[in-house]
């Protein structure tokens, strides 16, 4: 299959300076094409300007700045796009004038380029039309802003090959982008059911339901954003609504321009946002927004679940990532429940005498959070829930029971990789659900849930396959801890590991403190534990908490079978990890802590600081992890403390207060 390493971009405007600079961060070589150098050195200059933002804010180097902009190689020649093995097209929404770039490309690029287009609003079909391969072309569409925004929507057209889309779909993963497939359907997936959300506020605000600040203030709550939709419109430009929802109008009734939005454009102003978030709303007032934004989103989003235009778990996702609202339609959808969904749609339909669509069963609601591919001997189970960093919960856990169980049965299948999707392997279990039942007393949930999680567990690690983990990113927590039950550990450059756990007031206990300890002996257990220390991927290896640094190309190859896995390998601790392996074995966090350790073979102002970073966490959190991994029980023993440890104040505090500096009392 086609490997993506050189990639043209043509057009230097908002877009395509920002997909460009996106593919230099990751490392790509970009030709970045435009009708005249004062286009591309306006684009260079923005790119240069965002990444100097980045340097101010600790994200970047300078030396990465210059690195970065070093793969961007400006054009105005486009016999250099010969060289591409990509070429993403983002120049004027006009259907001409790309099908006519598209001509002359074609004639230029070798035969197994691919081509894609970032149209927002034409078919990918149709302009496939304008060259010799339309099975190697492809919509990509990328969103504001496109270094930034993680999401992507891949658009095969009729004639695009599985080839291609699986070649775009790596390369996506590869420059750091969340996909999502959607079918060639006017608004693919997002604008479908966002510029809708748009054009409907705008309609409410014609017929008085709500004031610009009532209906921007109610929208921020119900969709968890931070800009309502008319605040929104005035980030993005106001015509551009306009002309977005003019592309959606064949839909129906409902999809018609609003008039307002029209008067708007019309008058060149923004719209005034005075008042939104200190307007007083009433009950009943909230009620009818919600029930008008509510109705249109979820039946537009029911109708592209009918139309099979994405999947449910990519609607959602294309929502939460794309968009940034915290509740994405399906997740809406499950909040309200079916009775109130179709209440709402029902409402919505009637105003414009529309038929309400079929995609409105519950039954179609269903999101998959694991996913499993098989190729060959190798089966690959996906942590795919990018908008969440794949943390832990109930469904999570139980799919991901699900499909390792269907590997594990499978008589074919040798080797089961498990890895993550997005910028994260699992980066821990989810927060919100120990503290919902920890505020509603209701901690049996915790033990039933951490007892389950440790059942699917222990099936991973006594599988008689040999069972791969490849860390794609941050693996913290409850991450490591399903680490830690594969064979082999495989890890990117830019993984992070750590155990956050008595930081936020609890213990490792899906066998953290067991299996830690088990593979890199009880005194580096107690260091991670204890210290809740970041590593990065080399000082893993070092201390053989994981057996290999590979690329993230070779994800995709071991993924197919193309490439042997290699074996776990024992690692020979240095003098430095021997002595702090050997000083945490003598020594207890109290001796530690208090000064009275035994120690000849570290320094002091190691030890201080060690000392300094653990008088930050939850002390009987702390207790309780090293009494565990003294003992040695086994990751079942790790039950025992539970209820004891949820119910401490310290937990609660640590919690409900992530990100934020807490002072335990140790009650
Ligand atoms: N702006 C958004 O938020 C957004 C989001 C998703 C998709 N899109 C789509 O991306 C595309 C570009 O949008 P934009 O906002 O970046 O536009 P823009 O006007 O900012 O940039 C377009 C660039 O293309 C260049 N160009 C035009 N014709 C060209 C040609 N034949 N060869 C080389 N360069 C040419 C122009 O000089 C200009 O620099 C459009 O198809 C748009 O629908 C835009």
């Amino acid at each position: 299959m086609k490997k993506i390493k050189t990639v043209g971009v043509v057009g230097a405007g908002t877009m395509g300076a920002a997909i460009a600079q996106k593919f230099a961060q990751e490392g790509f070589t970009v030709y970045l094409n435009d009708r005249e150098q004062q286009y591309i050195d306006k684009g260079i200059s923005g790119i240069r300007s965002i990444l100097e933002e980045g340097v101010e804010r600790k994200i970047f180097t300078q030396e990465k700045v210059e690195n970065i902009l070093n793969n961007i190689k400006g054009t105005v020649n486009q016999q250099d796009l010969k060289a591409c093995d990509l070429i993403v097209e983002a120049i004027f929404e006009d259907f001409n004038v790309k099908c006519e770039l598209f001509k002359t490309l074609d004639k230029i690029v070798s035969a197994d380029t691919i081509l894609a287009t970032n149209t927002s609003s034409f078919s990918v079909t149709e302009m496939a039309a304008s060259v010799s391969h339309p099975e190697r072309f492809v919509g990509l569409h990328y969103f504001y802003h496109a270094a930034k925004n993680r999401l992507v929507e891949i658009i095969p057209g009729e004639k695009t090959s599985p080839e291609t889309t699986k070649a775009v779909y790596e390369f996506s993963v590869l420059s750091g982008k969340d996909p999502i497939y959607t079918a060639d359907a006017y608004g693919f997936a997002v604008n479908r059911f966002f510029v809708p959300w748009l054009n409907e506020s705008c309609k409410m605000l014609e017929e008085g339901i709500g004031s610009i600040a009532e209906i921007d203030t109610i929208c921020m709550k119900t969709f968890g954003i931070g800009m309502g939709p008319f605040a929104l419109m005035n980030a993005t430009g106001v015509p551009i609504a306009l002309h977005a929802q003019k592309t959606l109008e064949h839909f129906g009734p409902s999809y018609k321009v609003a008039k307002k939005l029209e008067e708007q454009v019309a008058s060149k102003q923004n719209w005034d946002l005075s008042g939104t978030g200190e307007v007083t709303i009433s009950p009943e007032k909230e009620k009818a927004v919600n029930d008008r934004i509510l109705g249109c989103t979820l039946f537009v989003c029911s109708q592209i679940l009918e139309e099979k235009v994405c999947t449910a778990t990519d609607l959602n996702r294309g929502a939460k990532i794309g968009l940034r609202w915290r509740f994405g339609p399906i997740d809406l959808m499950n909040k309200y429940g079916e009775t109130e969904v179709k209440r709402m749609v029902n409402q919505f339909a009637k105003i414009y005498n529309e038929p309400v669509p079929n995609g409105i069963k519950a039954g179609n609601w269903k999101m998959e959070f694991v996913s499993m591919d098989i190729n060959g001997s190798v089966a690959t189970i996906t942590m795919n829930r990018p908008e969440d960093m794949n943390a832990l919960n109930e469904e999570v856990m139980g799919q991901l029971d699900c499909k390792f169980s269907q590997a594990d049965a499978m008589p074919n299948v040798k080797t089961i990789i498990i890895t993550g999707s997005g910028k994260a392997f699992v980066a821990g279990a989810d927060i919100k659900f120990f503290v919902k039942n920890m505020k509603a007393a209701s901690l049996n949930n915790i033990v039933t849930f951490t007892k389950y999680g440790q059942d699917v567990l222990e099936k991973i690690d006594k599988s008689s396959k040999k069972v791969v983990g490849i860390l794609n990113g941050l693996a913290l927590g409850g991450g490591m801890e399903l680490a830690l039950c594969c064979d082999v550990l495989l890890a990117v450059p830019k993984t992070k590991i750590a155990f956050p756990e008595t930081g936020i007031g609890i213990y490792p206990g899906l066998g953290g403190t067991q299996r830690t300890a088990l593979r890199i002996g009880k005194g580096l257990a107690k260091y991670l534990v204890l210290t809740g220390q970041m590593l990065d991927a080399v000082t893993a290896k070092e201390i053989g908490l994981i057996d290999e640094i590979i690329q993230p190309a070779d994800i995709f190859e071991y993924i197919s079978g193309t490439k042997p896995i290699p074996d776990r390998k024992a690692q020979v601790l240095g003098a430095n990890w021997q002595a702090i392996a050997d000083f945490y074995t003598n020594n207890s966090y109290k001796k530690i802590m208090s000064g009275a350790y035994e120690n000849d073979k570290i320094d002091k102002e190691a030890i201080d600081k060690m000392a300094k970073t653990m008088s930050f966490k939850a002390p009987i959190a702390m207790k309780f992890a090293e009494e565990l991994i003294e003992a040695a029980k086994g990751p079942s023993s790790e039950l025992d403390k539970l209820v004891a440890i949820f119910s401490t104040k310290d937990a609660m505090l640590g919690l409900t207060s992530i990100g934020k500096k807490v002072e335990y009392k140790g009650e």
